[in-house]
């Protein structure tokens, strides 16, 4: 690094707030395999916390390929790469969505996070912390696979979802990415949640067979938050372009997705922090 791009980085940390408590529960969502359904996920609970009176705020961290907003039919004409760039204020890029949701959109192909330099990174997280502070939830879906942009995103969050489906390759790559978590941080909280389930059975044995390795291998277990169900409802709704909880509010999904939302709200705490001064800290620790 030269003098003066650590020099801006200094500067950018200092500025960066010590903030005492959480104003929103921070929750990183992600998945060792790719295609797992996190996309999904993050839409389906961000619109039942919803609809049980929660302000959540989605952040889609995907930036290599962004498609919250398509899932939700949503066309923003302003994204991320905007606020990266000083062009925009995060909150001038928030695009609403169903039920009240608000959503920060990612633009495809954008430059990974660890290249981001300290002014636009700086941006981000002041960006983000001033937008969840009006929220109960900032949800922050994020790109598959274990990158070191990824993981910074997954450390400064309070809690992650790590999402499974019941397929060996799926349950193989979860548990790689329990294990560099818990390298990092073993009381980092890790919520599980098996998606695309056939049956509870298969559910059951998927959270079984992680839980065993988990035990044996890192000496801990995930708190379980169940499962979401293989529906071709949902498959419709990502037809046209709606969030299931929304058009079949009925259907197997939407059900799961409403009592998973319940366990969340009663589960999460709020914690000491802020996403800001994690990050910070995080930030400190690379130099
Ligand atoms: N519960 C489900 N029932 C039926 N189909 C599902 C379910 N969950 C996800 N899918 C399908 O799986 C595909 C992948 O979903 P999604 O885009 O949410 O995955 P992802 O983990 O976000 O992918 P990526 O890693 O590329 O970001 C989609 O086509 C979606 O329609
Ligand atoms: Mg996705």
């Amino acid at each position: 690094m030269t003098d003066q791009a650590s020099k801006l980085r200094t500067l950018a940390r200092a500025e960066l707030p010590e903030s005492t408590l959480f104003h929103s529960r921070v929750m990183a969502i992600t998945s060792g395999k790719g295609g797992v359904g996190k996309t999904n996920v993050v839409a389906g609970l961000a619109m039942s916390l919803a609809n049980i009176g929660q302000r959540v705020v989605v952040l889609d961290a995907d930036f290599g390929l962004a498609n919250i907003d398509i899932l939700l039919g949503l066309t923003p004409t302003h994204t991320l790469e905007h606020v990266l760039r000083g062009e925009k204020l995060l909150e001038e890029i928030l695009l609403d969505g169903p039920n009240g949701i608000k959503v920060i959109p990612a633009s495809s192909g954008i430059q990974e996070m660890t290249q981001l330099d300290a002014a636009s990174e700086l941006r981000l997280v002041q960006g983000l912390q001033r937008v969840s502070e009006n929220q109960d939830w900032l949800l922050i879906d994020t790109a598959a696979g274990i990158h070191d942009s990824v993981l910074k995103l997954l450390m400064a969050a309070q809690e992650i979802l790590l999402v499974t489906t019941p397929e060996p390759t799926s349950l193989v790559d979860a548990y790689a990415m329990v294990k560099v978590v818990h390298l990092r941080d073993p009381k980092k909280p890790i919520w599980l949640l098996v998606n695309n389930a056939q049956s509870e059975t298969e559910a059951e044995e998927t959270i079984e067979q992680l839980q065993a390795a988990t035990l044996r291998f890192l000496g801990r277990e995930l708190q379980v938050l169940g499962l979401i169900p293989a529906d071709p409802f949902l498959l419709q709704a990502v037809r046209q372009q709606r969030g299931v909880v929304d058009v079949f509010p009925r259907s197997p999904a939407a059900l799961a997705f409403r009592s998973i939302a319940d366990l969340l709200k009663k589960k999460v705490p709020l914690q000491k922090g802020s996403f800001a001064s994690f990050w910070k800290q995080l930030s400190l620790e690379e130099s």
